[in-house]
């Protein structure tokens, strides 16, 4: 059981929802496998997509600095492909992901048991502002992939700082609005983006800021590449009118980071904070 989501959260869970089970139709019926949804971390131009995806992953677990004994929490993990990614590349003592797409979740726990991987990663249905059952100073490391521009930040910086042991980490990869684009949260749609120096203040109030890092520079390729890519897979995907509506979104928004990060109103960061030890 799952607490109950507000309008804002249950949309986006059904956007993942659907995404979801069009991606699993994709990988049916054309064994193709596209489960990572971030625009990737671009070193060269002839690294694949889903490497770029990769790329992203990796360079939050280094900002991590994940250790063989760590307890980890991975908020909007995705079908969780990140954290497979994980399991297979660096020791760590578990891991738990939370969601608010069921689907999602589904998805993630039936490959951690085919996988024999159920002890070490769990996921979870639930909201990052919440992480329901995770006991207070328990967590060493918390990582939020792509995904933070939906959370109520100010419930979720807080509740982060409260699982996280003292010395803990969360690291972020995170777009938020240059301060100049401020006016662009005016948007219903857009408000939890927040702005780096509004973001900043809220996460200050629980954290030492460790490393803000601009990485728009290596973003920037993927967010391109990940519109050409929904328009490359979705027509003849077999999917259904809301799916395509929802890929259609996606791709929309998608083109605003692309248009954002050129001009500078949009900045993708790597998010490093640490909660002062007591
Ligand atoms: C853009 S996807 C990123 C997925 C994955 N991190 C990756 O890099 O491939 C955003 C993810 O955040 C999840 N999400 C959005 N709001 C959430 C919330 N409040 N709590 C937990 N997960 C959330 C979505 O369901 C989705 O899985």
């Amino acid at each position: 059981m799952s607490a109950p989501l507000n309008d804002v959260t249950r949309d986006v869970s059904h956007q993942y929802d659907r995404l979801q089970v069009s991606i699993e139709k994709l990988a049916r019926d054309r064994k193709k496998v596209r489960n990572y949804l971030n625009y990737g971390y671009t070193n060269s131009r002839s690294e694949s997509y889903e490497q770029r995806q990769e790329n992203l992953c990796a360079a939050v677990f280094d900002a991590a600095e994940i250790q063989p004994a760590d307890v980890i929490v991975d908020v909007g993990f995705g079908s969780g492909e990140q954290d497979f990614f994980l399991a297979r590349t660096r020791p760590f003592a578990s891991l738990t992901g939370f969601n608010i797409s069921a689907r999602q979740v589904e998805a993630a726990a039936r490959r951690a048991a085919a996988e024999g991987l159920s002890d070490k990663l769990r996921f979870e249905l639930g909201e990052a502002e919440a992480l329901r059952g995770v006991p207070d100073a328990s967590v060493d490391k918390l990582l939020a992939i792509e995904c933070a521009f939906y959370f109520d930040r100010e419930r979720f910086y807080a509740r982060a700082a409260q699982v996280l042991k003292p010395g803990g980490r969360v690291v972020l990869a995170d777009i938020a609005f240059d301060d100049r684009a401020g006016f662009m949260q005016g948007r219903a749609d857009l408000r939890r983006v927040g702005t780096r120096s509004s973001n900043r203040r809220i996460w200050e109030r629980h954290f030492r800021t460790h490393e803000v890092r601009c990485i728009n520079r290596f973003t920037r390729p993927g967010t391109q590449l990940t519109v050409r890519e929904i328009i490359r897979l979705v027509p003849g995907g077999g999917f259904t009118g809301p799916e395509v509506r929802e890929w259609a979104k996606l791709a929309f928004y998608t083109q605003l980071v692309a248009l954002g990060q050129m001009v500078n109103a949009i900045r993708y960061d790597l998010v490093v904070l640490e909660k002062p030890a007591a």
